[in-house]
């Protein structure tokens, strides 16, 4: 089988493609035989070393987290899925290797994908929608009469949010550039300001505040939210962290791995009420200059790169 991988953490000078012999399924996990796999910027956050003290010093190690695909052999254990089932999910952030003909995974990060959501829809989702659910969940339940403001609105978690939170009747506000505040106005998100917007416009609305960029100045944030609102921000660094260990509002978001969570989200999408744009397909022999060109590729992307086996 062939498989994105590199030798020593790095920039994308690292990456290879290269034949490995097909892995076989752990206790708990399958093997999936992938049709599409999604790039998301943790990728070669992993790959650049940022995570070495999740991610070890096991070399070689495989690129990619989100994949759809059809299960190829079960591992001991495994009770949900079986061979021939059309899947998505996600890997391990230890185990990775989604760019690839065949890719491990836990079963629990594995769900069946509906047969009305495209195996390249599907692919899409496992990231953004698990991180978005997560984010948008709190101790009382979105919906009507809620507000959230989201960060980058058009990224991959900030849309998956966005669709999600007006899906529970929420409304959603947020910041784009402005040439592409009309798309955001075409998903139902208003109002909209531009990356350097003046909180004071917005001040005291808001129930959540996503930041997706990471970029919201903590006073910012605050000046948004309602009395007892709280500020989520997916970009850690480790002045967020110590932030986030202190009571008070801002909190951030580390997406876990849930069966739960992925249905619900992959049920959303199935029902059309939750679409990832796909800016760029290519083969799986052409996955390195894609990534490359898009982790060098500063603005907007307008979509997920794919990457397909077929
Ligand atoms: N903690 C977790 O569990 C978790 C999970 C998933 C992702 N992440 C992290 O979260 C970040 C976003 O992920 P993603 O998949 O949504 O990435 P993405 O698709 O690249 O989206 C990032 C968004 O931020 C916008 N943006 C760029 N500069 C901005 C600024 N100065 N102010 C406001 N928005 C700005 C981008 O706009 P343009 O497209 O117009 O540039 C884009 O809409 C990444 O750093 C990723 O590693 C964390």
């Amino acid at each position: 089988m062939r498989r994105v991988q590199y030798h020593r953490y790095g920039g994308p000078e690292v990456m290879r493609l290269e034949s490995v012999e097909p892995p076989l399924p752990g206790s708990g996990e399958v093997l999936v035989r992938v049709v599409a796999a999604a790039a998301n910027a943790m990728d070669w956050k992993i790959r650049n070393g940022e995570m070495r003290l999740l991610t070890g010093r096991g070399f070689p190690r495989g690129m990619g987290n989100d994949f759809a695909g059809v299960v190829e052999a079960a591992g001991e254990g495994v009770t949900r899925l079986r061979a021939g089932d059309a899947v998505l999910g996600g890997t391990s952030i230890k185990g990775a290797g989604a760019f690839a003909d065949l890719v491990i995974a836990e079963e629990k990060a594995v769900v069946r994908k509906p047969a009305d959501l495209s195996y390249e829809q599907a692919a899409t989702i496992p990231v953004v929608g698990i991180t978005a659910l997560q984010a948008l969940r709190g101790k009382e339940k979105l919906g009507p009469g809620h507000s959230v403001f989201i960060n980058g609105c058009l990224g991959g978690v900030g849309r998956a949010a966005a669709q999600i939170a007006l899906t529970c009747g929420a409304s959603v506000a947020g910041s784009c550039r402005t040439p592409a505040a009309d798309e955001a106005r075409g998903l139902g998100i208003a109002p909209l300001v531009g990356f350097g917007f003046d909180p004071a416009e917005l001040e005291g609305r808001f129930d959540i505040v996503l930041d997706t960029a990471g970029t919201l100045p903590n006073k910012a944030a605050r000046a948004l939210l309602k009395p007892g609102g709280r500020i989520v921000d997916i970009v850690p660094a480790p002045l967020k962290l110590a932030r986030s260990a202190l009571p008070g509002p801002y909190q951030v978001l580390f997406g876990r791995t849930s069966t739960t969570d992925l249905d619900e989200v992959t049920r959303i999408a199935a029902r059309g009420e939750l679409r990832i744009p796909i800016a760029h397909t290519v083969p799986l022999t052409d996955a390195i200059p894609a990534l490359t060109d898009l982790e060098h590729r500063p603005g907007r992307r307008g979509g997920k790169l794919l990457i397909t086996t077929r």
